[in-house]
């Protein structure tokens, strides 16, 4: 079975000072909903009866006050686990994995949107990352960024690239085999003294064992209040109905 993750930790700093009172996931986002809603969406749209929320200390009580045993979005249980600092994506990873299995794990961070659900590939040694074009260079900077080399072929990411090639970045959805459990302990802090997801990643890259995908439909990171702001003005004029995954990516093997 594949062990399905949310991350809703971090201090929000970004989106203070409403963070200051509030855990950044329970930010309403329009239509009567909270930014979480998107994720434990995405989730249960890949069929996954069970989520693991893997939350800060601060506000942690709110997380599992809102979302309880999860049974409003359909799902026979949620467990909980806490992140004592916000010490990054690769550090989330790190604090669950004694609960993967052989299925693996997949990770969706809290402030992701997806229209469409990801669907995950049959093979469960190889990692899986999803792009999404944001349109241009310049938004993809505040992004990581998945680079091919001259045979189309993945070969590094780069976290936040300084001058990016391409508009396409790696959006907040990651797939894992069972053997992450070993991996992420080789993890070391970043310049910004977090273990960056992409560092993982770049260890299954070198071993050319990662599937790239393109996302279906409509994807937003909810995390910054310019992106938050046009979500909730286009699902207003109905351009995207924000209403949560849609059931494409389910999978035989969750
Ligand atoms: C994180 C990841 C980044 C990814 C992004 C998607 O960045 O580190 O690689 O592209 O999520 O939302 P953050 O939003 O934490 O800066």
């Amino acid at each position: 079975m594949t062990l399905g993750v949310i991350a809703a930790g971090g201090r929000g700093t970004r989106m203070a000072p409403a963070t200051s009172w509030v855990n950044k996931h329970l930010l309403p986002i329009g239509n009567g909903r909270l930014m979480i809603d998107c994720p434990l969406d995405t989730l249960r749209g890949m069929s996954f009866d069970q989520a693991t929320i893997v939350t800060g200390c601060e506000h942690a009580g709110q997380v599992s006050e809102y979302v309880q045993d999860g049974h409003d979005w359909g799902f026979s249980r949620v467990n909980y686990e806490i992140q004592p600092k916000p010490a990054g994506i690769g550090d989330v990873v790190s604090r669950v994995s004694h609960l993967v299995g052989d299925g693996g794990m997949f990770l969706i961070l809290g402030d992701n949107y997806f229209s469409v659900a990801p669907c995950l590939d049959l093979d469960v040694n190889m990692a899986m990352v999803w792009e999404y074009d944001v349109g241009s260079t310049e938004k993809a900077k505040a992004f990581g960024q998945i680079n091919r080399d001259r045979f189309g072929q993945p070969c590094s990411i780069v976290e936040k690239p300084f001058m990016p090639e391409h508009s396409r970045i790696v959006v907040g959805a990651y797939f894992f085999p069972k053997d992450v459990v070993s991996r992420v302990h080789d993890l070391t802090p970043s310049a910004r003294n977090e273990l960056e997801i992409t560092s993982l990643i770049e260890m299954y890259l070198m071993e050319r064992r990662v599937v790239v995908m393109p996302v279906e439909g409509v994807w937003a990171d909810l995390g910054e209040w310019d992106s938050l702001q046009k979500f909730i003005i286009d699902c207003a004029r109905g351009e995207n109905d924000g209403s949560g995954s849609s059931a494409r990516g389910a999978s035989s093997r969750i």
